[in-house]
């Protein structure tokens, strides 16, 4: 049933040649497709096409109709039997996007027709060789009513166009051999936005943007971030674009961020359209990464594809490495590298430790939907940077030229892109495999031991993966790790290495084991490794509290200072004698750093989260992890509140003399992040705080929230206000609600704003916010943000000991799996590191799962999904 890698087989038969006719209907679409097939495998070979949920209307073969014996239809499948080894396939079906809730396929947002077919969703369209090794031109005619339906788009270029009557016409051509899964298809009413681009070489790109109608502003900053994609793709890997046309369009209904099929991106409208009024300073940065994300897939993922799904990362790896790239020019290296490191540790480490496991090339599966995971995207990115690290800069462009230049117009797998990497150095990059073939997260530790006479600091250094589900047996994988000295004051000391002085080094442990010698230490130092966290790992370093403190307070890589004070606050947090005193002193110290600038200080502001403490403690008790991080940060915020208070009336000040226009810009987004960041911190003296304080908090929340003129400061006021849980709770909802209520993205951060509130109240009020009119379980976003940031981000409430939120939970994703699967299993993984957490969690999770796992018709997502976590 599940299929594997060790499976793969060639296709049988090409298909030169694909045209597709489309009469859109809401209920009734007639799809035609005209195949030009050739075999290029076994002579025997049946023909066999992928389709579900299709109503065949009729097939021929070299235009001769063929009767229904001569093939066979399963829900799946169109098999025939007997064909030659050249010739034409005619099939037309019938299909119904109105009804079509699965998001998958062909399917109705907002009155129009859209699509989304990766991975398997073209099969939901037509009878195709529906995999993403059968490359094919593409010749497509959309044709609908003109009235409602102005906008008929594809991929490609617009060869014709023409009215027919009531209905007009396009047709779209995509010079470029494509796999089914980049179809693309829009229709309807749409505003656009529209700009130009010329290439380095020369080519004049025209480039719109489709939104509702009304929204054309919103997309100014999209084809701003998708213009800075484009020159970076040119001067940082030296790829350009390939056609005339670059299209985006944004959709309310989809379900995840964006797809990048050739020439025609959709997105989720919650990362496109932006303006200072509704979106925060992070929309700002995750549609500028988005952008650049889905257009980088043009080369990597479109003119080069994956061989088979196995490889999904070898394009959503790599792409994301490079968005990654892409974010940290454009806003900073140290900053970006924390957040990323941040979104790794939250979504993968988990994944890695738990019933889910699985390799970056995962080995079998039932519903490729369930793997796209921050394994295959996260970690991925994480190799190619370890890659890119380990052979440096110029080697790593030579290499990607070489991957681009030979597979171009290529299915590949991650052999092929390793072989570019062995191409150019000449060296065996086998070993590296071994990332991508074995899941778990290695741990690494590192002792160091110095020897003051002989001025040696001898460092020894080990790995060990443990098991994962399925896979016991674990081999050493290489480890990039930039290491540097420090002395106990901060300054960087050097030493000898391979004949060289220097203060930083990097040491790949190839072994289980290795030993690595500095020579010329002149005092004790303070070591600092993993520098920007050269590997995915999780490491060990048998260290002094006083040195990571001094990491703290002068750590040259930036990152590893940051690192440094989160694993001091998490010790103190997790300790239940710790105190906040010598923490803030540091901070305090931090704060007053001019050369730092504002968002790594609102980095460094932000404690640990209670996610990232239950990766540390067995077994996990969620209400003493809210209990002692709450109280620390109360600790904190008493220690420097004089401090921050002054800080962020400074800021403040600032803000009203300024008046400067809103600017989504780094260092402004940076500002703001620290202003909001001293204000979380504020209010978390709320705990145990007399009433003047108290008085205090309250009226800094609103006054924060009533002058903020932008999202961003909107909603740290909004969330300020949350914290506290006061008197003004509900009237400042309802004020939000009043203003924004004719605004759907915004009114998805109101519902989300609630979902995450900390407090036990909020369990009773989530299912409130399922009965409120403008809940609609239909639409991902909408129900996302209520039910996905409840489990996801509030998980002392979620985890609250009476069951209930695991229920309702378990309720909803049993409600969703009805008509959406693919977004309902990826709520499974909530419950996923069940055994890890302390009774009654432990069995009540198990319960949830058990109940989801028992319920009739079930889809193969959410069983895939459930019946892991259950089993491991
Ligand atoms: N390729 C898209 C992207 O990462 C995501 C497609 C997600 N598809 C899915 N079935 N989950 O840019
Ligand atoms: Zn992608």
């Amino acid at each position: 049933r599940p299929i594997r890698l060790t499976d793969y087989k060639a296709p049988d038969f090409r298909v030169s040649d694909t045209k597709l006719v489309f009469d859109l209907h809401p209920t009734e679409t007639k799809v035609t497709a005209t195949l030009t097939l050739e075999r290029i495998g076994a002579a025997e070979a049946p023909l066999v096409l992928l389709g579900e949920r299709l109503k065949l209307l009729g097939v021929s073969l070299d235009g001769r109709a063929l009767e229904t014996s001569d093939y066979e239809v399963t829900p799946e499948t169109l098999t025939i039997g007997d064909v030659p080894d050249r010739f034409t396939l005619d099939i037309a079906v019938q299909i119904n996007p109105q009804d079509n809730k699965t998001l998958e396929g062909l399917y109705m947002s907002s009155g129009r027709y859209c699509t989304q077919c990766e991975a398997e969703g073209f099969r939901k369209i037509v009878y195709f060789p529906d995999r993403p090794d059968v490359l094919s031109k593409f010749t497509v005619t959309v044709r609908a009513p003109k009235a409602g339906f102005p906008y008929l788009l594809s991929n490609g270029n617009l060869i014709d166009a023409g009215e027919d009557g009531d209905a007009h016409y396009a047709i779209w051509e995509d010079p470029f051999f494509k796999p089914s899964y980049l179809f693309a298809l829009v229709a309807g009413e749409l505003d656009v936005l529209e700009d130009a681009f010329t290439t380095a070489s020369g080519r004049k790109v025209d480039l719109k943007i489709y939104v509702d109608t009304g929204m054309r502003e919103r997309a100014a900053y999209a084809m701003d971030a998708l213009k800075r994609s484009m020159r970076w793709d040119e001067e940082v890997y030296g790829l350009e674009y390939d056609l005339d046309l670059f299209m985006i369009v944004a959709v309310r209904d989809f379900n995840f961020g964006a797809m990048e099929n050739k020439g025609l991106n959709i997105f989720n409208a919650s990362l496109l359209l932006a303006d200072p009024d509704t979106v925060t300073d992070l929309d700002y940065e995750r549609i500028e990464s988005v952008i650049a994300h889905e257009y980088f897939h043009n080369w990597s993922g479109n003119r080069v594809t994956c061989r088979d799904w196995f490889q999904l990362c070898l394009k959503e790896g790599l792409t994301v490495f490079r968005d990654q790239g892409f974010s940290a020019d454009m806003r900073g290296d140290a900053v970006q590298r924390i957040k990323d490191v941040k979104a790794l540790r939250a979504r993968q480490f988990p994944e890695d430790a738990g019933p889910l496991a699985h390799p970056v090339r995962p080995s079998s599966y039932l519903k490729i939907d369930n793997f796209y995971t921050a394994t295959i995207y996260e970690k991925g990115a994480e190799i190619v940077g370890m890659l890119k690290t380990y052979v440096g800069p110029e080697v790593y462009r030579k290499a990607l030229d070489h991957y681009f230049q030979t597979n171009d117009g290529t299915a590949a797998t991650l052999e092929d892109f390793l072989k570019s990497f062995e191409a150019v150095t000449g060296e065996d990059f086998a070993p590296w495999l071994k990332w991508y073939v074995q899941a778990g997260t290695p741990h690494l530790s590192i002792t160091p031991s110095y020897d003051a006479e002989t001025q040696r600091l001898t460092l020894a250094l080990a790995q060990v993966t443990h098991p994962t589900p399925a896979q016991a047996n674990k081999h050493p994988v290489p480890i990039p790790v930039r290491l540097g000295l420090l002395s106990e004051d901060g300054a960087p000391l050097t030493f000898t290495i391979d004949g060289e002085t220097v203060s930083d080094t990097l040491f790949v442990l190839r072994e289980a084991e290795a030993e690595l010698v500095l020579e010329d230490v002149a005092v004790a130092p303070v070591v600092s490794a993993l520098r920007r966290f050269s590997a995915p790992v999780k490491l060990t370093l048998t260290e002094l509290d006083a040195h990571k403190f001094a990491r703290f307070r002068g750590d040259a890589d930036p990152f590893n200072r940051w690192e440094a004070a989160q694993s001091l606050a998490k010790d103190l947090i997790l300790s239940a004698t710790g105190t906040a005193a010598a923490y803030a002193e540091a901070l305090r110290a931090t704060l007053a750093d001019d050369t730092l600038d504002d968002a790594f200080k609102a980095l460094i502001i932000g404690l640990p989260t209670e996610p990232d403490l239950a990766q540390i403690l067995t077994p996990v008790d969620p209400a003493y992890i809210h209990a002692r991080r709450s109280a620390f940060k109360a600790e904190l915020s008493n220690a420097l509140f004089d401090d921050i208070e002054a800080l962020y009336e400074r800021f403040e000040d600032e803000r009203l003399e300024a008046q400067a226009p809103f600017s989504p810009d780094a260092k402004s987004a940076g500002r703001r992040a620290l202003r909001n960041a001293l204000l979380d911190l504020m209010m978390a003296s709320h705990i145990d705080a007399d009433d003047a304080r108290r008085e205090k908090l309250n009226w800094r929340a609103q006054y924060h929230y009533q002058l903020s003129h932008n999202m961003t400061d909107l909603m740290a006021g909004l969330n300020a206000v949350a914290q506290l849980h006061g008197e003004d709770y509900d009237g400042t909802l309802e004020h939000f609600y009043d203003m924004f209520k004719t605004e759907p993205l915004v009114l998805d951060k109101w519902f989300a704003a609630q979902a995450m509130c900390a407090n036990p109240e909020t369990l009773n009020r989530v299912r409130r916010l399922t009965q409120h009119p403008d809940f609609d379980a239909r639409v991902p976003n909408r129900w996302r943000a209520v039910v996905q940031a409840f489990a996801a981000n509030n998980p002392s409430v979620f985890h609250d000991v009476s069951g209930q939120g695991y229920d309702f939970i378990a309720d909803q994703i049993l409600l969703v799996d009805k008509f959406n699967p693919m977004t309902a299993a990826r709520l499974v993984e909530v419950f996923g590191g069940f055994k890890r957490y302390a009774e009654p969690h432990a069995s009540l999770m198990k319960a949830a799962l058990e109940r989801i796992l028992a319920t009739p018709d079930l889809s193969k997502n959410v069983s895939e999904l459930a019946g892991k976590a259950l089993a491991a």
